[in-house]
């Protein structure tokens, strides 16, 4: 059968079984910080991934977090991109937006660390959805800047009401396509300290906005790729990144895959347990 003809529920379906088995491998050639030779990563994974204090904002968040999960007023969206592998309607609620599209409390809170750790102060978020990682991305320093692009004009407008409701005046929403505002935006922000990109999960997208990206980073600028084995297009959009000559470090924590940029180093990759 031709692939256009493929049910979109046989394409998650196929879309699951892709990540079960990235997962099963990734399971097997994972390492721990025991096999780690280079100082830098064993740092980050001692000071940062490993850290387990319980920080100030998490409580919060994850308060709001609980209240949009129990939220179950319907909303119609408009899609964007590969979006959730669970539901393809566009009436949703609150609720299953706050459950199936927003990082897991872990990886957030992992993006909260790594922005603290490293003092970074420029954060470009593409895909905002409802803003729980957002409010993560927001809380180490209240004079940063956090930008954060959303083309859904209704999830858009239910963000802002929180970070208005939350006093976050260091988040600027943008509404619009990644393709139309992304320009304008690291045009405002010029040089991206904290780049995450989570929206349309499609390679050559993933590439693009990569790629638009790239000249307004620096030496320690830190990039986080979400979800990238959730097909095998966001699989081969990882790898292609990775090679990318600036990337000197690339860390695969399944989940998302983590690049660094410093030129003190020669380039390396390591897949490490979380
Ligand atoms: C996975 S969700 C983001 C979740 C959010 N980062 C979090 O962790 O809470 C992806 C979002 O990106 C938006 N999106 C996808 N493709 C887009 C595009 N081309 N332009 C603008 N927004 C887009 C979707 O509307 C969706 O709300």
């Amino acid at each position: 059968m031709s692939p256009f003809c493929t049910p979109i529920s046989d394409l998650i379906s196929m879309n699951k079984l892709f990540s079960a088995k990235e997962f099963i491998n990734y399971l097997l050639r994972g390492k721990s910080k025991y096999y780690i030779h280079s100082p830098f990563v064993y740092d980050f994974v001692k000071e940062v991934l490993n850290d387990k204090r319980n920080y100030y904002c998490y409580e919060e968040i994850e308060f709001y977090r609980d209240l949009w999960c129990k939220d179950d007023s319907i909303i119609e969206v408009e899609d964007f991109g590969a979006g959730s592998h669970l539901e393809k309607k566009n009436k949703r609620s609150i609720g299953f937006i706050a459950k199936t599209s927003a990082a897991p409390k872990k990886y957030a809170q992992l993006l909260f660390r790594i922005i603290e750790y490293y003092k970074c102060l420029n954060i470009l978020e593409l895909g905002t959805s409802l803003g729980i990682t957002t409010l993560y991305l927001s809380a180490y320093n209240k004079k940063g800047n956090v930008f954060s692009i959303e083309g859904s004009k209704v999830i858009a407008n239910e963000a802002k009401k929180k970070f208005i409701q939350l006093n976050r005046s260091n988040i600027q929403l943008i509404q619009g396509t990644f393709e139309e505002k992304l320009i304008p935006t690291l045009n405002e922000i010029k040089q991206v300290d904290f780049l995450y990109i989570d929206g349309n999960h499609k390679l050559k997208p993933t590439l693009d906005y990569f790629n638009t990206c790239l000249p307004y980073l620096h030496e320690n600028s830190i990039v986080i790729l979400d979800d990238i084995y959730w097909s095998h297009e966001m699989k081969q959009a990882w790898n292609e990144i990775k090679k990318q000559p600036s990337v000197t470090l690339s860390l695969d924590l399944f989940r998302v895959g983590i690049l660094f940029f410093r030129k003190d180093r020669d380039k390396e990759h390591f897949r490490l347990y979380f």
